[in-house]
């Protein structure tokens, strides 16, 4: 097993999926330490979170750089003071330019709240209740270039009730990315879990194109 593996959060809002990360027995018991926490925005809940655990955090507002192409530059700079082995996606609401994404290739990982390759983008949950699914649940996956489309690595997968609201079903998802996420770090981190160009691998076998299933 690796010493450690760093670890760098970037996240723009409430940060429940880095305070799980930090809570996690997952995490504890694994090499994994998060060296920083980086967000586009300063009001972001999350970087409190990170204070009071004593992580390093930076702000960079992408709303001072010309474009997507200069505030990805500027992003990977900061990230790679930390000499991450891993950047772990937490709620970044930002779309990553291909240059970042292959910067950071096969060390980058996201999570999404929806089954995909289901509902890419926004407003996840609702579309789940409107399409009348049975199941919903959220996903960690690589990324590559193809927005929420990266090989998957877990899922996990909850029914949705008759009467679920959008918000009951958000809150039974966000439950389960709480317990999803620091799985795959701590994966990633024990050196169990890799990409290659099949897709991902975990102890060296490749992961069924729903990534590793786990149905409550
Ligand atoms: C999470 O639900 C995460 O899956 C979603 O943002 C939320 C952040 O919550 N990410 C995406 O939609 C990325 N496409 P948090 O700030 O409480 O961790």
């Amino acid at each position: 097993m690796p010493d450690t593996c760093d670890v760098v959060v970037l996240l723009s809002g409430t940060g429940s999926n880095l305070q799980a990360l930090i809570d996690s027995n997952d995490i504890k018991d694994s090499p994994a330490r998060i060296r920083a926490v980086i967000s586009n925005r300063a009001d972001a809940y999350g970087l409190q979170r990170a204070k009071d655990a004593g992580i390093d955090t930076r702000v960079l507002d992408h709303k001072a750089f010309e474009g997507r192409e200069a505030f990805d530059a500027a992003l990977i700079k900061i990230i790679d003071e930390f000499k991450p082995q891993l950047v772990v996606l937490a709620g970044f609401m930002r779309i990553l330019s291909a240059d970042f994404v292959r910067h950071y290739q096969g060390r980058l990982l996201n999570i999404h709240p929806s089954l995909l390759p289901k509902y890419k983008g926004l407003h996840t949950h609702q579309r789940a209740l409107e399409a009348g699914d049975r199941e919903h649940g959220c996903s960690v996956h690589f990324v590559t270039e193809e927005l929420d489309g990266g090989p998957l690595v877990v899922q996990a997968v909850i029914p949705v009730e008759s009467n679920d609201s959008a918000h009951a079903l958000a809150q039974r998802v966000h439950a389960q990315e709480h317990r999803i996420y620091p799985l795959a770090v701590r994966w990633f981190a024990e050196g169990r879990l890799s990409l290659d160009e099949q897709g991902a691998l975990l102890d060296g076998q490749l992961l069924a194109a729903s990534g590793h299933l786990i149905r409550t």
